[in-house]
Parts: structure tokens; sequence; C-alpha cells
């Protein structure tokens, strides 16, 4: 009933050059993934006009890492849902730890951008979690029941993924037990009105420990950085066990 999506968030890394480069590698890897495995890659916006070409036919589907909630308009460097869907995008990450702690995106702006996204067709990745710190004072479900209370205001569950990215398992090698994942998105699910809602876990999933998450009931799918960047390694997590 739930979908499983295995999404790559490759953030700020890859010219159109390399992007070429990793698809030579990974796609032909792609032939024995299970069909009802959802592949996505959100490549920066410079790459994906190349990779929707490439892609096309193929069955990875092509995500965006931020969409803005204007059609349009003065909004210097910022990226409109029309320019996505134009080019076949059809996934967005929204509200990324990274643009919440770096270029001030909160818990309204992520809301706008979540019901601009899925105005357009685009099924947005809402990225949820906490730091080191809120863990360490055991805040860390009432943050991510605020993110979640004030980030899907009037937002379409049926039209959603949810990414549950504990900022402390971010690229530092250090993973979430799978177990306390699970527990988490649990109660994350617990707070969605639709039972459905495919649930990613991310933050430091490589080939090594995607069997484990991928074998707990609540977690529907991954949403990986560093581990994405290497055609053979995001293959062997796309084709987990
Ligand atoms: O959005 C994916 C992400 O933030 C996790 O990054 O490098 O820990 O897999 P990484």
């Amino acid at each position: 009933m739930r979908k499983i999506v295995i999404a790559g968030n490759w953030k700020m890394f890859k010219t159109q050059a390399e992007s070429s480069e990793f698809l030579n590698g990974f796609l032909p890897h792609l032939e024995d993934t299970p069909s009802a495995r959802e592949v996505v890659l959100c490549p920066p916006f410079t790459d994906l006009s190349l990779l929707s070409k490439s892609l096309h036919g193929s069955r990875v589907n092509l995500g965006a890492q931020n969409v803005h909630w204007e059609e349009n308009g003065a909004y210097t460097g910022e990226i409109a849902a029309p320019m996505l869907t134009e080019l076949g995008v059809r996934y967005v990450i929204v509200g990324h730890s990274e643009r919440r702690q770096y270029f001030g995106e909160t818990d309204a702006t992520v809301n706008l951008r979540l019901k601009a996204a899925q105005k357009y067709g685009l099924t947005p990745i809402l990225c949820v979690g906490e730091t080191k710190q809120q863990r360490d004072e055991k805040k860390t479900e009432k943050l991510i029941s605020n993110q979640l209370e004030k980030g899907l205001v009037d937002v379409d569950q049926t039209n959603l993924v949810i990414a549950y990215e504990p900022i402390w398992a971010i690229g530092t090698g250090e993973t979430c037990e799978a177990k306390e994942a699970n527990r988490v998105i649990g109660l994350i699910r617990s707070q969605l009105t639709n039972p459905n809602v495919t649930i990613q876990y991310g933050g430091s999933v490589k080939p090594n420990n995607i069997d484990e998450i991928m074998a707990q009931p609540e977690i529907d799918g991954a949403l990986v950085g560093g581990a994405s960047l290497e055609a053979d390694s995001f293959a062997k997590i796309v084709n987990y066990q």
C-alpha cells in the first residue's frame, strides 16, 4: 500500500559532465531493481535539463532540491514550480535541514513551498529532524511534532513524502539506530491524517546499513546524500535486499 521511494540528494555536487558520468555507471545497475521501488535523483538545478533528457525512458524520476512558492516574480536566485515541471521534475525536497540552518527556512516558508509544489503536481519530500542538542535534551518528539503541525497546514497528504533526517546523523557517518528511526517514524505517522504517506529515513545511509533500515516496518525508503554521489554505492542502496 505504501510506496517505497529511494532518493539521492546530490546537494551542491556534480557538474553536468560529472552527472553524465554518474548515469553511465548507475543506470545499467537498475535492470534488476524491483519495479515497485521508486528511484529518484535530485541534482542541483543546473543539471536538471541534462538529466531530464538522459533519464527519458529510464525508470529514474527527477527531483529538485527546493522550490519557491510564487509562480514567478522578482525573487533573485529562486526557482518556481512551473520551471521544474517543464523539465519533467516529479519530486522536490522541501525544508531540508541545510535550508533551515543556513538559508533561514522556517516552518512557515516550508508550508508555502509544500503547497506550491502540490499545486503544480510535484510530490514534495518534506524533511524533518532534530539536532544533537535537541535529542540530548529529549526534545525530539516535540520538535518534530511542531515541524509537522506547522509545515502541514492545508497540505494534501495524498501527494506527499516525508523524510525523517536526524541532523546529527547527516554527513557524519553516525547513523540513527534503525530501530530508533523506526520508532520516530512511527510517531510521525501517528500524527498524519493519511496513514499511507511514504516516510523515508535519511542520515548516513550507506550500502552496509540499508538492509537493516529497510527491514523496519515503518520505514518506506531513504533520502541519501553522500552515498548517492557514487554510482556503485547508490546502486547497492537502491538494490537493497
Ligand atoms: O538529504 C540527505 C541527507 O541530508 C543525508 O545526507 O550524506 O548523511 O547521507 P548523508
